[in-house]
């Protein structure tokens, strides 16, 4: 077949197009199903307890992931602001990972410890109560609305069955939990564990 044919031909194009990108595709992806440092959690990353996985939930659902980045680069400049570089195994358990590139604001992916549980409440109540020229939207609501433990159960059941290692009796804590918590507080959890696993710091409240 002459190539000028191809060419002219959109619809023989189109699927050779589909090819190439098909087989380009499987030789770049399938061999990363079967790495370890893809597949294995990063040392201290455990499953997101149910508390951390609803504040997950909420930072996915507000569009947190809009001006916030998960995800520092091997850059000197980077490592020397944020802290240790991310690595794959730090997202096994992130479904979806929210690494992002659309830095508005900081990277977060180091922000555990970094501030007080207070703080972020203030701030995330309006936060040019604490950072005047700040461009974030408050989110007041998260202090208001309470969470939902039968969904959660769900959730994890479903996680379960993708293979993540929690055990039965975690669905036994569940309501215990969350009664007495607000989006806001489990929000919080999320953001303090964050990356605690590679700064070793603790949440400093
Ligand atoms: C419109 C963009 C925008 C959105 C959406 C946004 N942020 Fe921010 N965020 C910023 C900017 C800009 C800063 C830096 C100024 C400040 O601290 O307020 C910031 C700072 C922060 C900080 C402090 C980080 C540090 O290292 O100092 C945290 C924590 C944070 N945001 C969490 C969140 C969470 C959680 C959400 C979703 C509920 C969110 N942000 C949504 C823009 C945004």
């Amino acid at each position: 077949m002459e190539h000028q044919t191809l060419e002219k031909n959109i619809n023989l194009m189109a699927v050779f197009i589909v090819l190439v990108i098909s087989v380009a595709g499987i030789i770049q992806i399938v061999p990363l199903m079967t790495q370890k440092e893809v597949r294995e959690p990063a040392e201290g990353i455990k499953p997101y307890t149910p508390l951390q996985l609803a504040g997950r939930d909420v930072y996915v659902s507000e569009g947190c992931y809009n001006c916030h980045s998960q995800m520092i680069r091997p850059f000197r400049s980077e490592v020397e602001r944020y802290g240790p570089y991310s690595v794959a195994g730090e997202s096994v358990y992130d479904r979806p990972h929210q690494w992002g590139s659309k830095r508005t604001g900081p990277d977060l992916a180091r922000v555990g410890g970094r501030y007080s549980d207070d703080w972020h409440r203030v701030h995330l109540l309006n936060p040019r109560n604490l950072v005047p020229e700040s461009n974030m939207p408050g989110y007041p609501w998260l202090a208001e609305n309470t969470l939902d433990p039968e969904l959660m159960k769900k959730k994890i059941k479903a996680l379960q069955m993708l293979g993540d290692p929690y055990s039965d009796e975690v669905f036994d804590t569940i309501e215990k939990d969350f009664a007495d918590k607000t989006e806001m507080d489990a929000l919080i959890i999320y953001l303090q564990n964050m990356g605690t696993n590679r700064t070793g710091r603790k949440r400093n409240d």
